[in-house]
């Protein structure tokens, strides 16, 4: 059976799959008949890209999000989509609480203040005084494996934890109105496409900070720039409606930390997604049920 790859993957159970041809580009520069199984890295998977692969049976997507693969059109194919939950949790939630502190205590700043040569003048830097984690009211935008693990650790720094979820919690408007943070954990779907759109994101209150490490499109991207060149509120982003570009404007504004894409980005959690991602390709090529079928 035919296995490519968009890009190889790192860690030890990647050695375990049988022989994986690793394609030079995505999509393809011409039809891979034979092709039943893809390994999908931040591809997009799509009527125009499945046309390419005609006799695609699997298409696992190493990410627990796959808003990338139209799973709609695979399905009609008779195509599989698996993903790769539940072991990138701690990683994201980690990298969110990263962002929180780097927002709130001003850390890029103070940083390059210190690099620059600008610390003359004892411990008063009036200017890089922050905000304290303990009280602040913390809002999670969506309460799932990875919005819990992030109230877990917010509630170690004392922060006072809300939630809004589809099913539940606090109304979104609400949270959004009463946070001194809001961070976003939500999957990109037709529901929260444009989510934080303008009109929401003016509820934000003065001062207020907005992480987001789920995926870029859950804003309305220009309303946020648009906020934050206004220095009303700050941002700590890890994602981005069109990646891997960054909006120009954001680029120089010191409300704002920037990472790209680094959630998952660490080498236990990388090699943890590619284990979950070999275990269903290897239970489709034993024709066992899939672990992880979206
Ligand atoms: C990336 C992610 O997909 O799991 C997700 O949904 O956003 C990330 O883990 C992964 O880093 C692919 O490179």
């Amino acid at each position: 059976m035919q296995i490519v790859a968009t890009q190889r993957l790192p860690g030890p159970a990647w050695e375990t799959l049988p022989e994986v041809e690793e394609l030079e580009t995505w999509p393809p520069a011409a039809p891979l008949p034979g092709v039943e199984v893809l390994v999908a890295v931040v591809a997009r998977v799509s009527p125009p890209e499945l046309d390419l692969l005609p006799d695609l049976r699997l298409v696992a997507n190493y990410g627990v999000g796959y808003d990338t693969v139209d799973v709609a059109a695979c399905r009609e194919r008779g195509i599989a989509v698996t993903n790769t939950p539940g072991v990138l949790d701690a990683a994201v939630a980690d990298l969110t609480l990263a962002l929180v502190l780097a927002c709130r205590r001003r850390l890029v700043t103070a940083d390059r203040f210190v690099r620059a040569g600008g610390w003359r003048r004892g411990w008063a830097q009036p200017e890089l005084l922050g905000r304290d984690l303990a009280g602040a009211v913390l809002g999670l935008v969506g309460f799932g494996r990875i919005g819990a693990a992030v109230a877990r650790r917010a509630e170690a720094f004392d922060m006072r934890v809300v939630h809004h979820r589809r099913s539940g919690g606090a109304p979104l408007d609400e949270l959004l109105a009463g946070a001194d943070v809001v961070s976003l954990h939500v999957p990109l779907t037709e529901e929260t496409r444009g989510l934080l759109s303008r009109a929401r994101l003016g509820l934000l209150r003065d001062g207020a900070t907005l992480i987001n490490t789920a995926r870029g499109p859950v804003v309305d991207e220009e309303a946020l720039v648009d906020e934050l060149v206004s220095g009303r509120i700050s941002a700590g982003l890890d994602v981005f409606a069109a990646e891997p570009h960054v909006p120009e404007r954001l680029v120089d504004l010191p409300n704002v930390v920037l990472t790209p894409h680094l959630g998952s980005a660490t080498v236990e959690t990388r090699a943890a997604m590619t284990q979950v991602l070999v275990d269903n390709v290897l239970a489709f090529l034993r024709g066992r049920a899939l672990p992880n079928a979206v």
